[in-house]
């Protein structure tokens, strides 16, 4: 029986509340203010204040407000570096905004996630758009998919890209770590499937496989992790090193590489409101690595 993946989804609360307040990441105050509007944000929500209240004292726990911002901006990067005609596909987007900040820039894109939280998303992005006098992009699309259910992939691939074939790149940030190595494995299959399937070149971008040391956990990040492991039911598993990645897609049929998120350090909005020493989170930040893998 498939596992119930439904109680990951509330921690795409914790990011968009994250992304409001400390980052000037497009549409993401707007975002978050329809979300309160539209579902209980309960202790996700205080999560984010907490972070922010220790992290004035405890510099390295907001190294986590720094990655999410840093994860969102390299796949951005990774992204236009590639350049060209592209559908992009993102997987488990939650309350993301990278949806309505390329749907212009791109040929389709296709937001997907678990239906429930799938059904936030249109709640939230109808209010969005409706305040902002924006109007939906026939080229911005929403389809409920649970990532590691092979026929839902087939369903999507049949609805968008049965007559005629695309460029695919297939995207996710902060789905990998609440998955287990095996259902890392299905993940990766049902990807390479649906690209070798439905795409004429397709890629997959993702910041999800960094490695999480010891050294990475201070008290505060763990109390915070123990509770969001509670919440999820889920364990947090990482890769222990960047070879370990590289296998892991070699032996799914990819080639990749691997990008540090250096490259966007410039852009941090978040760096501005918090307390950190800058060359050491530069340090940190360039640790962490979008990986870019296309069918070999
Ligand atoms: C930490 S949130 C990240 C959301 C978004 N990518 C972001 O960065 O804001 C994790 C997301 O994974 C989604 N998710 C969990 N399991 C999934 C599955 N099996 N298939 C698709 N999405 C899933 C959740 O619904 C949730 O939106």
């Amino acid at each position: 029986m498939m596992p119930n993946y439904e109680k990951i989804s509330p921690t795409a609360i914790l990011v968009a509340a994250i992304r409001a307040k400390y980052t000037d990441l497009p549409y993401t105050r707007d975002i978050y203010a329809a979300v309160k509007r539209t579902v209980k944000t309960d202790s996700y929500g205080r999560l984010t204040s907490h972070i922010g209240r220790y992290g004035r004292f405890f510099q390295r726990s907001t190294s986590r407000i720094v990655f999410l911002e840093a994860r969102y901006l390299s796949v951005n990067r990774v992204l236009r570096d590639v350049g060209g005609d592209w559908a992009i596909v993102e997987v488990a987007s939650g309350l993301s905004p990278r949806g309505l900040e390329w749907s212009k820039d791109c040929r389709l894109y296709i937001e997907t996630d678990l239906p429930d939280m799938l059904r936030i998303k249109r709640r939230v992005l109808d209010e969005v758009l409706a305040q902002s006098g924006g109007f939906p992009d026939g080229h911005h699309k929403l389809y409920p998919l649970n990532a590691m259910d092979y026929a839902e992939w087939d369903g999507l691939g049949r609805e968008f890209f049965g007559g005629e074939k695309m460029n695919i790149a297939v995207v996710h940030e902060g789905l990998a770590s609440y998955l287990s190595q095996s259902e890392k494995d299905v993940l990766r299959d049902n990807i390479h499937k649906f690209l070798q399937t439905f795409a004429s070149q397709g890629m997959w971008i993702t910041p999800d496989f960094y490695t999480y040391g010891k050294k990475q956990k201070t008290w505060v990040l763990n109390i915070i992790n123990s509770r969001i492991e509670t919440r999820t039911g889920r364990k947090y598993h990482h890769f222990a090193a960047d070879e370990q990645v590289a296998a892991y897609l070699q032996q799914g049929g990819f080639d990749a590489s691997c990008y540090s998120s250096s490259m966007i350090f410039g852009q941090l909005s978040c760096l501005k409101r918090l307390y950190l020493d800058k060359d050491r989170i530069f340090k940190i930040v360039s640790t962490f690595k979008t990986w870019l893998a296309r069918p070999a």
